[in-house]
């Protein structure tokens, strides 16, 4: 599935023009957005609606140096520690420095993060791996308030057009232009519109690809319905490096639960206080494990409590908030005590039964300091990136911290060097000329199934060579029929996200069975020690 099917056809119909492409309105790609409007005309693509990124599910907050005795050097250090070394220095440490600015920007657009008791500041919550309260939040709402924010000042500005309900399919590059050029840049894309069931081509001098994360190619994830790594597989069959794909983070604390199977219980309800503990015995595990106990970094916890489930059989394990006054509980934690309530678990007198469940993707595509991929033309922000600021574990509240810099980052560079960016050519439209209408949809189910079962089974927090093998062999048979399947038939949405999911899911087990040690969230019992020296995955198309 490395070509583009079906090829496009002859005609040099232009269906959209911009002068910037965003795919994803999360928090990296309408930061960007906003950042470019200025001066641009920009279109901003979801795949659904405009909040269906995992923006708008973030509970805990963003992680800042605003406390007084924190400093920009501990939070670099603890980004390092939790991302095992395998981190790029000078990226962390332009994050970070970047944070506090990035944050009184949202702040600015009317984000109403919560304030101190004393009103002298914003309150600051706690997280695994912070050395220091560090986190801003708007109570366990973060990423709803973030994301309205950037999408209304988005709605409201004049030059930026949003596209909502497009799913893109695949990059145009200048294979796709009339004159085939094999330069490698990029010029826009292919868009299934569900309003209209057609394929539209859109270009534009600059491409951002901010898509998210690919966390359903797993079968338990907090992530979104539409996190299936599509700009992952967009740009690697562009001919852009992927990297680090193994380090899949999985969340100490998914919500168990038979009918609500995604529900995050955020990092800071450990952070304010909340105790793991065994279901049947009541033990406080944590602290046989690690020192820090439920405030390790989240690989350690998430592990510890596989380890709990695995050795006991158990279902879930319990945590427990239970203990600090009702008022604080509710205050802190709104959202999580109503859902929870809701299906009848007080959490102000009751424990939680949690699960590890995959929840960020740490790899993903390789990019500068500037956003910049491999392809000219091409840049990516967020969750779809690898930009060597998390290395081989992501500290919680880095991401949303990612994203707002990068995205930035992106719209600065694309700004300041206009003038160089590729000349767009006649883009040929897409062709339908030789696929029909799918006869056999049970297919694409029965393949998405298939892999977010082995993914979750093989490919999971612990990992065996054999595991990956097997998962390897079954992507290669999937690999096979669903190239078939995509040259015969129609996309659909679906189609187009499990020919990605195929495709991430692929990188992910090669980058995995590629590296021989343990290191942050990748253990194998095979390589059970770090190596001596710390070095990238990079996958080259
Ligand atoms: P997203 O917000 O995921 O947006 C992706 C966008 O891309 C969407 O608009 C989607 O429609 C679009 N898209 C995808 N594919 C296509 C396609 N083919 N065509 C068109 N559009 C497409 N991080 C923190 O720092 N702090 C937190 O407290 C926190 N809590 C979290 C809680 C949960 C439950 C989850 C799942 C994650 C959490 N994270 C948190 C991680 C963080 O929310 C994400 O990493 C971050 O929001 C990703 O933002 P993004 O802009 O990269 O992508
Ligand atoms: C959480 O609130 O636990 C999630 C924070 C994160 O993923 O960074």
């Amino acid at each position: 599935m490395s070509a583009p099917l079906p090829t496009p056809g002859p005609s040099r119909e232009r269906e959209g023009s911009f002068d910037v492409l965003i795919v994803g309105s999360g928090a990296a790609g309408l930061t960007a957005a906003l950042n470019l409007a200025g001066e641009r005309r920009v279109a901003v693509l979801a795949k659904g609606a405009l909040g269906g990124g995992a923006t708008e599910w973030a509970q805990g907050g963003i992680a800042a140096v605003l406390e007084e005795g924190d400093s920009f050097d501990a939070h670099v250090a603890d980004t390092i520690e939790a991302g095992a070394g395998l981190n790029d220095r000078a990226v962390v440490e332009h994050v970070v420095a970047g944070a506090p600015a990035a944050i009184a920007r949202l702040a600015e657009l009317g984000v109403p993060f919560n304030i101190d008791d004393d009103g002298a500041g914003w309150h600051l919550t706690r997280e695994g791996g912070h050395s220091h309260r560090r986190i801003v939040h708007v109570a366990d709402a973060t990423g709803w308030a973030i994301a309205h924010a950037l999408e209304k000042a988005a709605a409201a500005h004049p030059n930026i057009t949003l596209l909502t309900d497009r799913v893109a399919i695949d990059l145009a590059t200048g294979r796709h232009s009339a004159d085939f050029s094999t330069s490698g840049a990029v010029h826009g894309l292919y868009a299934f519109n569900r309003q209209t069931g057609s394929v539209e081509t859109l270009t534009a001098r600059a491409t951002i690809l901010a898509t998210g994360g690919a966390g359903r190619a797993y079968l338990y994830s907090t992530a979104p319905r539409g996190a299936t790594g599509d700009g992952i597989a967009m740009a690697w069959r562009a001919g852009c490096r992927i990297s680090n794909m193994e380090f899949m983070q999985f969340h100490p604390t998914c919500l168990y639960n038979l009918t609500v199977k995604n529900f995050l219980i955020t990092e800071a309800v450990r952070g304010e206080g909340g105790l793991l503990k065994h279901p049947e015995t009541g033990h406080r595990f944590m602290p046989d494990y690690d020192a820090r106990a439920e405030l390790a970094p989240r690989d350690i916890v998430a592990r510890a409590i596989d380890s709990e489930i695995k050795r006991d059989g158990l279902d879930f394990v319990h945590l427990d908030i239970s203990h600090r006054e009702p008022e604080f509980v509710r205050a802190h934690f709104p959202t999580i005590y109503d859902k929870l309530l809701a299906l009848g678990i007080d959490i102000t007198r009751q424990p939680i039964p949690v699960v590890p469940a995959q929840h960020y993707t740490c790899g993903g595509v390789l990019v500068d300091l500037d956003g910049r991929t491999d392809a000219p033309g091409l840049y990516a922000a967020g969750e779809v990136t690898q930009s060597g600021l998390h290395g081989a574990n992501r500290l919680a509240s880095n991401s949303l911290l990612e994203c707002l810099v990068f995205g930035e980052a992106a719209a600065r560079h694309i700004a300041a060097h206009w003038d160089e960016l590729p000349q767009v050519p006649a883009i040929r439209a897409w062709d339908e000329s030789r696929v029909t209408d799918s006869d056999e949809e049970v297919v694409i189910q029965q393949c998405w199934g298939e892999i977010r079962r082995f993914m979750w089974n093989f490919v999971g927090i612990v990992r065996t060579t054999k595991r990956l093998e097997r998962a390897k062999h079954r992507i290669d048979l999937l690999r096979q029929e669903v190239g078939d399947y995509y040259r015969n038939f129609r996309v659909t949405p679906d189609l187009i996200e499990l020919r990605n999911l195929v495709e991430v899911a692929d990188l992910t087990v090669r980058s995995a069975l590629s590296r021989h040690e343990s290191r942050g969230l990748h253990y194998t019992l095979d390589y059970p020690e770090a190596a001596a020296e710390a070095v990238d995955t990079v996958l080259v198309p």
